[in-house]
């Protein structure tokens, strides 16, 4: 899918306008402050790597966060132009900007296809106004289809995403909610089940008893009537929360999937890259104020890389494809690691998952179903010798 030479760049912005109580992301709010200093240490950053990487070639960029809308079309200007100067790019090389859809950042849209972006991702997340504000959103539903509207008018692809599972959401709500969201769909769409992640405020008011989510019983309904919607639409799962009719996948997230480098820059952003025959994996400082500074002083903010051994580069190859539809190929596993895949997986284990009804191995590829994605992260742990 992707050659050994080729990579994503992922950026990270790790600001926002309000932190979402749900949301255990790397984001920060933080009053005004000098754009232009920070484009300049992301153009430092990506320096770094095209000297410890020069010989790449660029197929996809994300601009993730936190919320990159949030930047000036300028900031998001510099820094495609740096990628651009540093590295040669596919012909139709994707780059994607995540944007909520508040009123300014529509605005926006037009000049962030100028500057280069190709396809947005809105993070629209409920179709009604009530759990809007429970999920501490910024925005109304009409300002959420406006968005949509104008992300269409400007860009040929966008997707956006929805939050399902939400408290006292019932499945019937949940059917009209997601049925009017693909009238507005081009493509692609990402739908994730509610979680309760810690240190955020959910936690500590899920766990006060001040509302509650679908048990794993009624949380397995609501994803099996998601998958059934999105099926009869034409735009089936191709990883276990992100969907798309063919062809229209994001191409960066395909580069996660099928472990092909990439390179993160900005506070908190994760790296996986080649060079020589090492795999390295880098990280971030997380703190924004602290990685400024580091890239300001040392021309990088990564802590130092940590080199993956066989049994890193097995198990993350075998993580990440088993949650592709496709599955994860034995012997790309094999290849990037240079182990066998019986040393690392127990066949029995892999055959009485197969039992069960959540794997089956087609060939050189082992596939869960979608029984299986439901258990994915117990299924790991369980098959690895
Ligand atoms: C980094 S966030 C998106 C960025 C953008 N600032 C936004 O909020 O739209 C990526 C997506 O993860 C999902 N997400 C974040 N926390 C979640 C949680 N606790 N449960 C389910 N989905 C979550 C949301 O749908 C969100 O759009
Ligand atoms: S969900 Fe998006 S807007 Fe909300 S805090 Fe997380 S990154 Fe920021």
């Amino acid at each position: 899918m992707f050659r050994d030479n080729q990579m994503g760049v992922y950026i990270h912005w790790p600001f926002c306008a309000a932190k979402c109580p749900y949301c255990d992301f790397n984001s920060h709010v933080r009053g005004a402050f000098d754009q232009k200093e920070w484009a300049e240490a992301y153009v430092k950053s990506l320096e770094y790597y095209a000297e410890l990487l020069p010989n790449k070639q660029v197929v996809s960029i994300f601009f993730g966060g936190g919320t990159p809308s949030l930047m000036s079309p300028e900031t998001v200007q510099v820094m495609i132009d740096a990628v651009q100067r540093l590295w040669p790019a596919v012909n139709d090389v994707e780059i994607t900007l995540e944007a909520n859809p508040t009123s300014v950042e529509i605005g926006k849209f037009k000049a962030f296809k100028g500057a280069g972006i190709t396809r947005i991702s809105l993070g629209v997340q409920a179709l009604n106004n009530k759990d809007l504000a429970f999920l501490g959103r910024e925005h109304s539903v009409d300002e959420a289809f406006k968005a949509i509207d104008i992300a269409g008018e400007c860009f040929e692809r966008y997707s956006f995403d929805l939050i399902y599972g939400r408290p006292e959401q019932s499945l019937q709500d949940w059917e009209a909610e997601l049925t009017r969201g693909l009238s507005y769909a081009r493509g692609h769409m990402s739908l994730y089940q509610l979680t309760i992640e810690r240190n955020t405020p959910f936690y500590m008011q899920y766990n006060r008893g001040e509302f509650s989510i679908p048990d794993d019983v009624k949380g397995a309904e609501f994803y099996h009537l998601t998958q059934d919607i999105m099926e009869g639409a034409g735009m089936p799962a191709y990883e276990v929360s992100n969907h798309a009719q063919e062809g229209q996948e994001c191409r960066h997230n395909l580069v996660y999937w099928h472990m092909a480098d990439y390179i993160g820059v900005g506070a908190g952003a994760h790296g996986r890259f080649m060079n020589g025959s090492a795999k390295f994996a880098s990280r971030d400082h997380s703190a924004p104020e602290i990685w400024l500074k580091r890239v300001q002083e040392k021309g990088y903010g990564a802590h130092e890389l940590e080199t993956l051994s066989a049994d890193d580069r097995f198990v993350e190859c075998l993580m990440m494809g088993l949650r592709l539809r496709d599955g994860v190929s034995i012997k790309r596993c094999e290849a990037l690691s240079g182990l066998a895949f019986d040393r690392v997986v127990d066949s029995d284990k892999l055959q009485t998952i197969c039992d069960e009804g959540w794997a089956h191995v087609a060939g050189d590829q082992v596939q869960l179903t979608r029984e299986g994605l439901l258990r994915l992260n117990a299924l790991i742990p369980f098959i690895l010798q």
